[in-house]
């Protein structure tokens, strides 16, 4: 599919350079372009050739949200933003797609599935909830529910690679049971979606793969790194003792992915693109 009718918001996040990457002929912005909390500029825009929203744009610092200064910008970013764009999807007759969390859940359940009640625990899944509703109201959109999203950028596995090549051996939560989400896998399910005409709605997102925790990714990392180094089981309460402000997080973030199955897409094995990502960043 070509990205010439597609306008990407948050373009310097982790999905949106995985986007422009897809889409190279799309009208990629980041926050200084385009401010998605600014709804006159993005009603003023000139949208002639655009049919497509792809929100990349977000506040996705689920602890920063916690603070009073954060919680604004997430409020902001992530509802307010999402709002905005929902307006102008809607005024201008484009579809949107939209990137959702599974923070929107609490995590007592196994296996979410797209239509779980909301239970967010934190600021930052409360915004991203609110989104979602602003969102689900237009007639042409695609949310995708996702988690622990791994690509270009600050993530979790490069934290455990730059800890690794240190030497140190980590302990890490054995108790947050979830997968990966390469962005590159993200990108080919909104491709998907949007090139097969799917049914407008919510989809769920991750990788395939078993369902496990963060200290068993960090095993696997440093297998795949060929460190030699221990990594220590802890609980997310034990952890996160003694440091305040921390954000709830949701034990379970494992999703049902049969919905997005249904429309023909088979998401990859985490374990695969984790070996190709701890590979080029070694390389
Ligand atoms: N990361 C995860 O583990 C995870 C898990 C589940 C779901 N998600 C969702 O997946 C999506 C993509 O996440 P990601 O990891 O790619 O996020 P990211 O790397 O944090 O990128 C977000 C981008 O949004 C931009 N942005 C922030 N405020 C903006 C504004 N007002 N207007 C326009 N752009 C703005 C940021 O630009 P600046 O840097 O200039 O502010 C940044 O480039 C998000 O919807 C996120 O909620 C992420």
């Amino acid at each position: 599919m070509s990205g010439q009718n597609i306008l990407i918001t948050g373009a310097n996040g982790q999905l949106g350079l995985a986007l422009q990457q897809k889409y190279c002929d799309a009208k990629a912005v980041d926050s200084k372009e385009l401010d998605i909390t600014n709804l006159d500029t993005l009603m003023n825009l000139d949208w002639s050739g655009i049919d497509t929203i792809i929100n990349a744009a977000a506040y996705t610092n689920v602890d920063g949200a916690e603070t009073n200064e954060g919680r604004v910008s997430a409020w902001q970013v992530d509802a307010t933003g999402a709002a905005n764009l929902a307006l102008v999807s809607i005024e201008k007759d484009l579809t949107l797609v939209h990137i959702s969390s599974e923070y929107v859940f609490d995590g007592s359940l196994e296996n979410h599935k797209e239509d779980e009640p909301f239970t967010p625990l934190g600021v930052y899944g409360q915004s991203k909830a609110a989104g979602d509703l602003s969102v689900g109201l237009t007639p042409k959109h695609y949310i995708l529910r996702t988690s622990w999203v791994i690509g270009e950028g600050k993530n979790f596995v490069r934290t455990m690679i730059d800890l690794g090549k240190r030497g140190i051996s980590p302990t890490v939560v054995d108790d947050q049971k979830g997968r990966l989400t390469f962005t590159t896998e993200l990108v080919r399910a909104i491709d998907h979606l949007l090139t097969s005409e799917s049914d407008y709605g919510t989809y769920n997102i991750s990788n395939d793969g078993d369902i496990v925790s963060w200290a068993d990714i960090t095993r696997e990392i440093f297998s795949l790194s060929n460190l030699d180094l221990q990594v220590t089981n802890t609980s997310t309460e034990e952890y996160f003792k003694d440091k305040p402000g921390i954000a709830p997080r949701p034990l379970n973030s494992g999703m049902n992915l049969s919905k997005v199955e249904s429309t023909g897409f088979s998401p990859s094995d985490w374990h695969e693109d984790l070996k190709e990502y701890v590979n080029k960043e070694l390389s």
